[in-house]
């Protein structure tokens, strides 16, 4: 992707100065992001998907009772009416079962894909929205169908309302105003609060990002060197030809203590061992995803591309897709990378990689994490 490019998407901005000056920072507010934009999901597509097995979504109701919300799938009819106002549902990882959704978050690919999370789709009635909130990602909020009106503020009081069952600000104080209208976008930074009620009926896509939590980042790879740790480590035992005779026979020796911050330190001092479970961590599918096996014999004469569900990513040494690791170099590396980045790789350039990597892709496609190139 051009980096230098001043795009209508970031309201002229190069994705290199919105990721300056307005990446994790400030609000931008784009109007005319997506000129004319014509959303390709519209309300019946989109009550059919929240009723869907395996696809995530929720019903918040404004009542006069206050909040109230309910896990999907939503059978046909169990949705309120759309006449009855102060409501909405909102359907999560829209990219994944739909290629125009997944198509138009490609848009987004100047922010890494280790950082791009999933397209949510909300879809309101007159006065409809989810309250005062902030999110603890960065967003980009699209306005797809009718006007929605934002208010927006940096509340340095982030308390929560207690007793209600999803996150609203106690005291939101709103600095700016605006009403978006189809093909207009807001950006928010991660933390910056925001309410967006719907005027009319009123469908908004949200660009979502996600961001590795450190607890959570040490656990995944503390599991995945633990699995290592065996074989990596040695199989040495402890020593003590210098332990002195004890009187206090119960107390744990100082040394022993520091031969386990030893063995520790050697499970961690493999670098490549970090950076690909890093990698396997990042390009895990999502819970719902399942691939199934291919039905037609794997050939790669046509080309191939990813399937839309499937993560692939790369670093200096390894290529990483759905969870697993390859270890590649040279000409492979250069022509994996270019699939990895372009999400296609065309049949010229599949006929030069090596027979070893020529097997992956047949075997990737065996389990459709890629497809024939559609042309
Ligand atoms: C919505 O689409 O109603 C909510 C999006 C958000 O506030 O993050
Ligand atoms: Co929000």
């Amino acid at each position: 992707m051009n980096t230098e490019q001043p795009l209508a998407l970031l309201g002229g901005l190069t994705p290199s100065q919105f990721m300056k000056r307005h990446w994790q920072k400030k609000p931008l507010l784009v109007r005319n992001a997506i000129p004319n934009f014509v959303p390709c999901v519209g309300r019946t597509e989109l009550v059919a998907l929240a009723g869907q097995e395996g696809v995530e979504s929720r019903l918040i109701v404004d009542s006069p009772r206050g909040w109230k919300m309910k896990h999907g799938p939503f059978p046909k009819r169990s949705l309120p009416p759309f006449s009855q106002k102060k409501w909405t549902f909102l359907v999560q990882g829209v990219d994944l079962h739909h290629d125009g959704v997944h198509a138009l978050m490609q848009q987004f690919r100047f922010v890494p894909d280790a950082r791009l999370d999933d397209v949510m789709i909300s879809y309101a009635s007159d006065g409809g929205g989810v309250g005062p909130h902030f999110d603890s990602y960065d967003v980009f909020l699209l306005q797809a169908h009718g006007q929605r009106r934002w208010r927006i503020g940096r509340n340095k009081d982030l308390t929560l309302q207690s007793g209600v069952p999803l996150k609203i600000l106690q005291n939101f104080e709103a600095e700016e105003e605006f009403v978006l209208n189809p093909g207009d976008m807001l950006y928010l930074p991660p933390k910056y609060a925001h309410d967006g009620v719907a005027e009319g009926e009123c469908m908004t896509w949200s660009i979502g990002f996600r961001a590795p939590q450190e607890g959570e980042l040490a656990r995944e790879l503390l599991l995945g060197l633990a699995d290592e740790a065996f074989e990596g480590v040695g199989d040495a035992l402890y020593r003590d030809p210098k332990q002195a005779a004890v009187s206090s026979s119960a107390a744990i020796p100082p040394a022993l203590g520091d031969f386990a911050r030893q063995v520790l330190d050697k499970a961690l001092k493999n670098p490549h061992l970090l950076d690909s479970l890093l990698g396997e961590y990042l390009t895990e599918p999502k819970a719902n995803v399942w691939f199934d096996i291919a039905d037609k014999e794997p050939d790669l004469s046509e080309g191939v591309q990813l399937d839309r569900r499937t993560k692939m990513m790369y670093d200096d040494r390894h290529v990483f897709i759905n969870g697993e690791s390859f270890r590649v170099g040279g000409g492979d590396a250069r022509l994996l990378r270019q699939l990895a980045d372009n999400r296609s790789l065309s049949a010229s350039s599949c006929a030069k990689l090596s027979e070893s990597a020529s097997e992956a892709l047949l075997d990737w496609m065996a389990s459709t994490w890629l497809k024939p190139l559609e042309k």
